[in-house]
């Protein structure tokens, strides 16, 4: 008995139909990262488990309960990277880029795997596109950022976004805010969740970021990162926002806004779409200034962002793409015609033009039929006879008319009408 398979749960395949809108988002990404001096860099789909363990946080959701870890033939764990951030930090030291005499920008794109539970907008395959900017601090990147990618929405036509802001502070103001929080949070710790509990103990700030009603409750006048941040933090928020204001682009201030990845310091950020389900963030970042030092490098302020593309293409509508409708149906009737049409199809492809031809010696009838159901609008008929008089019929779909030319003359014949 044959075996029906399907694919693994909370991974799906991307059909034609579907994929223009990918191609769409992948293109525009390119052509808008590239004005702005980002490069691409295509970094593997699998790293060690260290890579991810301590970047990303060893006590967040992703590395506690998320990752696809396994170990290869020889021993080594390895992970299916979770996300693109880890992996570029990791390239940009091995290579050594931070000799680079100015800023590094890089960007990347593709699938990413979390073993989350599937829901709409949730996937354990899902792709992000990302970008990463190295080698300053001064908090103009992080609105030139943060703008690039509001041009980018705006490009794919995207509307009812809303950009949240916070700044998660640095090593001198966030230490006294956990203080303050754990105070707070002391008499109450048996109202909050087993996972909370846990937070409590090893990341506390993360409480914030429950889904359960709850512990949302539980944190309700709890003290935020607002009123902890250092000097420096203060002047790197404002002058981020004064620079967001300059290039016009709205935000709102969320102090409780914490990211699901621990490596931030000072901006983080979210992009949540008002049109959209539980899953409403299509993109995320901020700064993380320690990571490249954590990684083995020189101290390098760095800021980033990854957009959530399977999310981001639930809200572009059809029309956005390219139509992949073939302009020309060639049809054969008889041996000798179906080789003519064989050598023209290729002729017309060498010329750009998207042509069809049927591979099953039909009648005209049904090749008509087909040619109707591509969505043509010429088809070029060509029959042994023909041949024989040195001639082929084009006939124009959307009249039902046709007119005879010249087999010699019939690339130029159709490069004239479609052009
Ligand atoms: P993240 O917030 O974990 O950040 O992911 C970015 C985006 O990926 C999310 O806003 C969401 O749209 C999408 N995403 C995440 N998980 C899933 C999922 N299971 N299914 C579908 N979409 C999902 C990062 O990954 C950071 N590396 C961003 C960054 C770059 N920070 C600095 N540089």
């Amino acid at each position: 008995m044959s075996t029906k398979y399907q694919s693994v749960k909370g991974v799906k395949d991307i059909l034609p139909g579907e994929v223009e809108k990918w191609q769409y988002m992948e293109k525009t990404a390119r052509e808008l990262f590239e004005l702005y001096g980002f490069s691409e860099v295509r970094i593997p789909i699998f790293e060690k488990t260290s890579v991810f363990m301590r970047s990303i946080g060893e006590t967040t959701d992703i590395v506690e309960k998320e990752m696809y870890t396994f170990n290869d033939r020889s021993g080594d764990s390895l992970t299916l990277r979770p996300e693109g951030t880890a992996s570029v930090v990791r390239s940009y030291v091995e290579h050594g880029l931070y000799n680079s005499p100015s800023i590094v920008k890089l960007y990347y794109m593709g699938p990413m795997f979390r073993s989350e539970r599937p829901q709409a907008g949730r996937y354990r395959q899902f792709y992000q596109i990302g970008a990463e900017v190295f080698g300053t601090e001064n908090p103009e990147i992080d609105a030139e950022v943060i703008g690039m990618l509001m041009r980018y929405f705006e490009k794919l036509g995207i509307k009812g976004l809303e950009l949240e802001v916070n700044s998660l502070g640095c090593d001198v103001c966030r230490p006294k805010f956990r203080e303050a929080l754990l105070e707070f949070l002391k008499e109450k710790k048996n109202l909050l969740c087993e996972d909370c509990q846990r937070r409590f103990e090893r990341n506390p700030m993360r409480i914030f970021d429950c889904k359960s009603t709850n512990c949302h409750e539980v944190t309700n006048g709890a003290p935020t990162i607002e009123g902890y941040r250092c000097e420096n933090c203060k002047r790197h928020f404002d002058t981020t926002l004064f620079y967001l204001d300059r290039l016009k682009i709205s935000y709102i201030k969320n102090p409780k806004l914490v990211r699901g990845l621990d490596y931030y310091t000072k901006t983080a950020f979210e992009i949540i779409s008002k049109d959209m389900g539980a899953q409403n963030a299509i993109a995320g970042g901020g700064r993380y200034d320690k990571l490249v030092e954590d990684f083995g490098g020189s101290p390098t302020p760095a800021f980033g962002f990854a957009i959530g593309v399977d999310r981001t293409a639930s809200l572009i509508g059809d029309k956005s793409h390219s139509s992949l409708t073939p302009a020309v149906f060639m049809a054969a009737l008889g041996d000798r015609a179906n080789q003519k049409a064989f050598e023209l199809v290729d002729s017309l492809r060498q010329k750009g033009i998207r042509v069809e031809k049927d591979y099953e010696n039909g009648s005209l009838k049904s090749q008509l039929r087909k040619a109707n159901k591509f969505g043509v609008r010429y088809t070029v008929i060509l029959g042994d006879n023909e041949i024989d008089r040195g001639k082929v019929v084009v006939r124009d779909m959307s009249v039902s008319q046709q007119e005879e030319t010249d087999i010699s003359k019939i690339i130029e014949f159709i490069i004239e009408k479609v052009k």
